[in-house]
């Protein structure tokens, strides 16, 4: 198994695009700390891991506290007996045109995205260092490599999740800590339910693969990059989109 005797942990774990990520690296052998603000949500996550037969704990985390992230780490070390793997997955979007955006639309994308990443990371880093043994993957988005009219706030904390990524892997290499990005385009997940049919069949029309992604093509993405496979890739954002871009 590709990454037995690891410890996961994913954030926004509950549903969508983490969720399919911490099935599948449990899948792949490792034990898993689902944590989402959504308790329910990751207890269900967690539920599905144990009945892999891997060690799996729900934790309520707003990954946009120090305290609560701190003290996630912590726990999580002193449960499991280690901390291998961090995704950072939890994000949220609030679109709007920029000249109508809120000031409290800006700060909330801003932190659940970025500063997000930032406290997660910090907080995980701790524990790799101890181990000398680390992967981190931060998910961006095609948004944050292109940028996209209406989501200002959500493409600048997407960029900034992969400045944040290029200089955690630079700060880390020497360490065995390897950080990298990968940055999905239009998944079909609860963020992107709402997208009217007429929206899906534009963006679809400039998709070279032709269709929409799903949250099972980023997991095997995150599978790869935090598995032994991926040990010499660091600092790199891996663009899951059909093509989108490139
Ligand atoms: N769906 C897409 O098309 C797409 C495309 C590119 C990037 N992404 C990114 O992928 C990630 C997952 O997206 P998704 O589509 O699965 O979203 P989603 O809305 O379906 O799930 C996000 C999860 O994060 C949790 N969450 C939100 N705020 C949190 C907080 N402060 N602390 C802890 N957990 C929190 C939610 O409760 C939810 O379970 C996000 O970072 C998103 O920006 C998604």
């Amino acid at each position: 198994m590709l990454l037995s005797g690891r410890v996961a942990v994913v954030t926004g774990a509950g549903q969508g695009i983490g969720k399919a990520i911490a099935l599948k690296l449990a899948s792949w052998g490792a034990d898993i700390a689902a944590v989402d603000v959504n308790l329910d949500a990751a207890t269900e996550t967690a539920r599905e891991v144990k009945a892999m037969d891997r060690r799996a704990a729900a934790m309520k985390v707003d990954v946009v506290s120090v305290k609560e992230t701190e003290e996630m780490a912590e726990k999580i070390f002193k449960e499991f007996e280690g901390l291998h793997i961090l995704v950072n997955n939890a994000g949220i979007t609030r679109d709007g045109l920029i000249l109508r955006m809120k000031e409290e639309d800006w700060d909330a994308v801003l932190n659940v995205n970025l500063k997000g990443t930032f406290n997660c990371t910090k907080a995980c880093l701790k524990y790799m260092s101890k181990v000398r043994w680390g992967r981190i993957v931060n998910i961006s988005s095609v948004v944050g490599v292109l940028g996209n009219a209406g989501q200002a706030n959500y493409a600048a904390s997407k960029a900034g999740v992969i400045g944040f990524t290029k200089s955690i892997a630079r700060e880390f290499a020497g360490r065995n800590i390897t950080c990298n990005a990968v940055a999905p385009g239009y998944i079909e997940t609860p963020m992107t339910a709402s997208l009217p049919e007429k929206v899906k069949e534009e963006i679809i029309s400039k998709i070279p693969l032709g269709r929409l992604g799903g949250p099972n093509d980023v997991a095997e993405a995150v599978l790869y990059l935090t598995s032994n496979a991926g040990g010499y890739i660091t600092g790199q954002v891996l663009e899951v989109n059909g093509g989108m871009s490139m």
